[in-house]
């Protein structure tokens, strides 16, 4: 605790965030609560911190009986992300954030999902103008949907969900060790993007496009010695779902998102065994 708790001149007290996302829940946590609340910055030094976790003012810890069950809705003063901080990540994590980076493209800016078609290759070679670009223009799309509904109680966040309610099962029914968030969160986005095909919101060209563009950055397409039934069982815990009813975000183009309540278990079923292998 002691670490994580500075002082500015006057001898206020005030906590910087210095690490990756679990970091950032942490000490965005403790600041929320120590002396019923002091002011923290967050330094972000994963690429999955600075375009995620580090934006929203979500803060948590796990116990162990469960993953964020304590926490709190609690702004940052300021984020600082520098991308320098990037050069030492191992490729895995920097691929994990980048799966969340493509997420933003395909909920909300289709010109911006364009331009990761066309220079992914640089973003892997830590080009830093492109790294500065893609971490701000995350950023902006985060804090954007955040400013409408900063406690998710419209709805809105909803979107930010894409891909996780798939993606957050077949994190948990691999035990957390299969696949790290980013890698669950692209394949779900996949069977996301097939259910919007299959219920015919969006074309095989659209579904290709972001297929490859998963592929391309070397993460994964197919589900991996996961059993079915793993899987199934674990999405039912997705908080977005309603009684009985499941819950999907799912897209009409890419940009553009479409809820979609009741889709049937079979559908999922299939779509999610069409990636697995
Ligand atoms: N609050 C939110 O809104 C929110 C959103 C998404 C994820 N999260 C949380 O974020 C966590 C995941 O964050 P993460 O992916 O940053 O993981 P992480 O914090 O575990 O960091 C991953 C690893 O990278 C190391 N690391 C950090 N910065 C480094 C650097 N610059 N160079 C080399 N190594 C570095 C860390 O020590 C750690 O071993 C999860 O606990 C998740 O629940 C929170
Ligand atoms: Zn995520």
């Amino acid at each position: 605790m002691k670490d994580l708790v500075l002082y500015d001149k006057k001898r206020r007290t005030f906590i910087v965030a210095f690490g990756g996302g679990v970091i950032g829940d942490l000490a965005g946590f403790i600041a929320s609560i120590y002396k019923r609340g002091v002011p923290y910055i967050q330094v972000p030094t994963t690429l999955l911190a600075q375009v995620d976790s580090s934006i929203g003012g979500k803060t948590a810890v796990d116990l162990s009986e469960g993953k964020n069950l304590l926490g709190a809705f609690y702004q940052p003063r300021l984020v600082l992300s520098d991308t320098g901080f990037l050069k030492s990540l191992d490729a895995g994590q920097l691929k994990s954030g980048l799966a969340e980076v493509i997420k933003y493209g395909i909920i909300k800016d289709a010109s911006f999902f364009a331009y990761l078609e066309k220079r992914y290759r640089d973003v892997l070679s830590l080009k830093p103008s492109v790294l500065a670009f893609i971490v701000k223009r995350s950023s902006d799309i985060k804090a954007k949907i955040i400013e409408k509904d900063e406690r998710e109680e419209k709805g809105l966040r909803t979107i930010l969900n894409f891909g996780h309610t798939i993606g957050h099962a077949i994190e948990t029914a691999g035990n957390y060790r299969q696949y790290n968030h980013g890698q669950a969160i692209a394949l779900g986005m996949l069977v996301a993007s097939a259910l919007s095909k299959k219920l015919g919101y969006i074309n095989d060209s659209i579904k290709q496009r972001i297929e490859n563009l998963i592929k391309s950055v070397g993460l994964p397409t197919r589900i991996k010695n996961i059993p079915l039934h793993r899987v199934i069982k674990a999405h039912y815990q997705d908080k977005k779902f309603k009684g009985a009813k499941n819950r999907f975000v799912l897209i009409q183009g890419i940009g553009k998102t479409r809820i979609t309540e009741d889709v049937p278990l079979s559908l999922i079923k299939e779509t999610i065994k069409n990636y697995s292998s």
